[in-house]
């Protein structure tokens, strides 16, 4: 299929942001292994404390679990943030993104889901994945690495989707969009929440209602590749899920993957 290849105006992405720090240093990159790798690059030095590094081809691009992320080069927004957030505020991240992206979806009046722990989902499609990597000194989170995949002007077919169910904004609005736009809208929501203007508990009662996981009945596969089933039932304030087994055990579950 023939595509336009619309590039990112960068230096009006960042006039739009002003004093923003989550942006105040934006790399913008033709074509890169990952946006983590080149972000984790620039972690020793605190200055650099909101960069932002958008790629419009990653060649090996990573997502949760050791799965890759596919993503058509130009058509969508892929991109790491670095920050140095306190300890508290790195365990917020995850959530807190995907918390983000679903607002900004509403806005364009969209319905957005979100899969516990951080898919965003429309009509049941994944639309956007979150992965943040934290990275530790003595044992110690120093800083993060946000990293958003979000799927804008693609037409996901099961080829370029590897076969996964997935949807992109174009496709469910039934028109393309301008990328810069939606991106200004996040580093901005990431900025009101990293300088405190938008608090911990506005985003988490958000995420906890669009949660279209709760009641359902999930088979979780946890990281040391433990499969547990029952009715979601609720989480708690961290965000771990509640889970009620068939035996009527309750189990929280802190990280892993609904299958
Ligand atoms: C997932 O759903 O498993 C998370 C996918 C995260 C993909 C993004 S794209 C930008 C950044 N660079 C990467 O290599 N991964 C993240």
């Amino acid at each position: 299929m023939l595509r336009l290849i619309i590039s990112l105006n960068i230096n009006s992405i960042t006039n739009e942001l002003g004093d923003s720090i989550i942006g105040s240093n934006f790399i913008y990159l033709d074509e890169t292994t990952s946006t983590m790798d080149v972000a984790r690059k620039y972690s020793n030095d605190s200055l650099n404390d909101g960069l932002v590094v958008f790629a419009e081809h990653q060649t090996n691009a990573r997502g949760r679990l050791g799965r890759d992320w596919i993503s058509e080069q130009n058509q969508n927004i892929t991109f790491s943030i670095l920050v140095y957030p306190n300890p508290e505020m790195i365990n917020q991240l995850t959530i807190l993104s995907s918390v983000i992206i679903a607002r900004f979806l509403e806005s364009i009046q969209l319905n957005p889901q979100i899969k516990w722990p951080n898919d965003v989902l429309v009509n049941n499609k994944k639309i956007a994945g979150i992965l943040v990597e934290s990275l530790f000194q003595e044992n110690n989170p120093t800083c993060a690495i946000i990293g958003i995949g979000l799927n804008v002007n693609f037409f996901p077919s099961v080829e370029s989707t590897n076969g996964k169910i997935a949807t992109s904004i174009s496709h469910e609005l039934g028109h393309t969009i301008d990328r810069s736009i939606i991106l200004i809208d996040l580093l901005k929501q990431f900025n009101n929440f990293y300088t405190e203007e938008d608090s911990w508990e506005s985003i988490f009662e958000y995420w906890n209602q669009h949660l279209v996981t709760l009641g359902q009945n999930i088979t979780i596969q946890t990281n040391n590749q433990i499969q547990i089933t029952g009715i979601a039932e609720s989480v708690n304030k961290s965000g771990a899920l509640k889970i009620k087994k068939e035996n009527g055990d309750i189990e929280y579950i802190d990280y892993g993957e609904i299958i």
